[in-house]
């Protein structure tokens, strides 16, 4: 009878009888496992952080950014659903946790960006440390890693763009 080695590893454990997908890839499926279950908690939090911000957001560019942060909540958790439907492709476990989103008391407009600059920056390393487990290893991994790194990239340039001076377009 085959035996089953013990995984380790936080969100490793899997219902039984729902072995999940298997294939040949020769990635580590525990590491990305892993990573994957960090990014959905990670975007779960952009859903909140986003939200949470859109509503306390005021000033003469309100109407504009609330409209933005709910688009980034909303694309944020497409993400989510997306990242936990490749846990479950592999028959492992989506975590039910949150990253912790702490509050900070700040409501002017330029910190509530960096709070969100900063959330975009730790996701997109998230990203990229999936990128290099699945490197080489998983087509499938490999490529949405690669898509997301991009997309979680411009993200983080958009939100550097919208905090720089007006009068130095040219400049971080
Ligand atoms: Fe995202």
């Amino acid at each position: 009878m085959p035996h089953t080695i013990p995984r380790k590893g936080r969100h490793s454990k899997h219902p039984e009888n729902n072995p999940g997908f298997h294939d040949s890839a020769s990635f580590h499926k525990a590491a990305a496992i892993d990573v994957l279950n960090q990014i959905l908690e990670h975007e779960l939090a952009g859903v909140l952080l986003y939200t949470r911000s859109s509503l306390v957001v005021f000033g003469p560019q309100r109407r504009s950014l609330v409209q933005w942060m709910h688009e980034q909540a909303n694309e944020a958790l497409g993400h989510a659903r997306k990242v936990g439907e490749l846990i479950t492709h592999y028959g492992e476990l989506p975590s039910l946790a949150i990253a912790p989103t702490p509050e900070t008391h700040e409501f002017e407009t330029e910190p509530l960006l960096r709070r969100l600059l900063d959330h975009e920056i730790v996701t997109l390393d998230l990203y990229r440390q999936l990128l290099a487990i699945a490197k080489d290893g998983s087509v499938l991994l490999e490529e949405f890693a690669r898509a997301m790194v991009q997309t979680e990239e411009l993200h983080a340039g958009e939100i550097q763009k919208m905090l720089r001076p007006a009068e130095h377009p040219a400049h971080a």
